[in-house]
């Protein structure tokens, strides 16, 4: 991932291992074409275990460059990198002054550190707030390096998300400018056998307090021999810019390209399909008065995500923290729905779940009442604000729930919020086709997989 290095490379790996990132920088180098003429290389590495394994891989690369007619140097450091550079980057008059490098390699240590560790004091004495050694790793390696300097690390994505790290994004887009992201889109692939179940991605970044216009962002399963898939964003899409918590987003490309390829050969939209979406009407708290937690006479179901249980609607639900009903009244009964099928989704998602698009049919089967309340945290689809047919209905269900789908969305929408604007401009398969997926009520029983090949035989996508 590096791009044009100067003639004399002054090369940083923090937490080499047995230095395999910097024998892979040794056969960029080597490679034919490359004006690197001399690697100075900088490794701390704390194990004494790997300090042997370590040392021949540096000697390999010392024989590799005298080769290709480089020469090569190199220092290990047997120290806590966080401790030492934090010390030396505090400007203290009795610590020697820190290095600079011109392209750093790092595969970190990760590992959350408490708030009253020594690596976590020493690094909030450096002004840098982490939680975790990773980030406090890429923290300290990008402030050493020189201008135009080159960053290329494997890390957890975790950093790309979330209030915790914030402040280390701030600070990271603040000083260099992102050229690449390859992210892994298997979370088991890439540390299968250290038992991490995470996403992680590799990414290359510029000592430079500019972003580009466009970044690529490339994607491949984790597998060997996967294909990797190449796409060219405008960097806006990446980080948004009226995003005040720098949220880097990563569109899987690979997974996206397909989920496209099958959403473009979809002929129906909403409206053709004479079905519409709608925000559920109920807002709790301008009707505090008329809610229920248990359902009594004179009250009809108040339906909010928490109602959601697998593939249908279980109402009531005991101990909720939410009300279960809602009275029928004059005031209420216009922000009602007569009973009937309704395929609800939910608005929010948290990151944590799996899909952007959650969809639950509330079937009038299993919920006996004339009125129904949905609230305002739901979407329903409707016809002319009654409800589906049943087949209907039941494969709209599949359909939104669909990887395809929810990858699709994933692509244009970098929040976990669906609106009904966003379900109302989604392309839809034929009644016949959704009628076909949603004729056997077993559907929503259905695993994951199971709707997948479903939509899939149905829409004619290669799996
Ligand atoms: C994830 S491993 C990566 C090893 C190597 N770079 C690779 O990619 O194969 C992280 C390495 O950092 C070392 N390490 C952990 N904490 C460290 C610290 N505070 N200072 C220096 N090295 C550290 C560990 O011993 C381990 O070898």
């Amino acid at each position: 991932m590096f791009g044009p290095l100067p003639g004399a490379v002054r090369l940083l790996d923090a937490g080499s291992g047995a230095g395999a990132l910097t024998s892979a920088f040794v056969s960029h180098c080597c490679r034919k074409g490359s004006d690197v003429r001399c690697i100075d290389a900088t490794l701390y590495e704390l194990d004494e275990d790997i300090l042997g394994t370590l040392g021949a891989t540096l000697q390999e690369c010392e024989d590799r460059c005298a080769n290709a007619g480089i020469l090569f140097t190199y220092t290990v450091n047997q120290t806590d990198f966080i401790l030492e550079m934090s010390a030396r980057l505090t400007g203290d008059l009795f610590a020697k002054p820190p290095p600079l490098f011109d392209a750093a390699i790092a595969n970190p240590p990760y590992r959350k550190i408490g708030t009253e560790s020594a690596e976590r004091h020493a690094l909030r004495s450096v002004g840098i707030e982490t939680s975790n050694l990773y980030t406090g790793f890429i923290a300290l390696i990008q402030r050493l390096l020189a201008p135009q300097g080159q960053l290329v690390a494997i890390t957890p994505r975790s950093f790309c998300n979330g209030p915790y790290f914030r402040p280390f994004r701030e600070e990271l887009l603040r000083h260099v400018g992102l050229r690449r992201i390859h992210l892994f889109e298997s979370r088991q692939a890439a540390f299968r056998e250290d038992h991490v179940l995470q996403e992680n991605i590799i990414f290359h970044a510029i000592k430079s307090s500019e972003q580009p216009r466009e970044m690529l962002i490339s994607s491949s399963s984790g597998e060997h021999d996967g294909d990797i898939s190449e796409t060219i964003f405008p960097f806006t899409d990446i980080v948004h810019p009226s995003d005040a918590g720098k949220f880097i987003h990563i569109p899987a490309t690979a997974k996206h390209a397909s989920a496209k390829h099958a959403m473009d050969g979809l002929g129906s939209s909403l409206a053709s399909l004479g079905v519409s979406v709608s925000t559920g009407r109920v807002v709790d708290f301008r009707l505090r008065g008329a809610l229920r937690k248990e359902p009594e006479p004179g009250t009809v179901p108040l339906l909010y995500p928490c109602h959601f249980n697998g593939g249908a609607v279980h109402w009531p639900k005991a101990e909720s923290r939410k009300p279960n009903a809602i009275l029928h009244n004059e005031e209420t009964r216009q922000w009602l729905v007569p009973a009937g099928v309704y395929l609800l989704t939910k608005r929010f998602t948290s990151t944590a779940e799996r899909r952007r698009l959650v969809a639950c049919l509330f079937d009038p089967e299993q919920v006996t009442a004339n009125w129904l309340g949905i609230e305002n945290h739901l979407n329903y689809f409707h016809t002319d604000g009654h409800g589906l047919e049943r087949s209907l209905a039941v494969g709209l269900y599949a359909f939104l729930n669909s990887t395809i789908v929810d990858q699709y969305f994933r692509r244009f929408s970098g929040h976990t919020q669906v609106n009904a604007t966003d379900l109302r401009a989604l392309k839809y398969p034929s009644q016949a086709a959704l009628r076909a997926m949603g004729c056997d009520p077993a559907v929503l029983t259905l695993p994951q997989e199971g709707i997948d090949e479903l939509v899939a035989k149905h829409l004619h996508v290669r799996r």
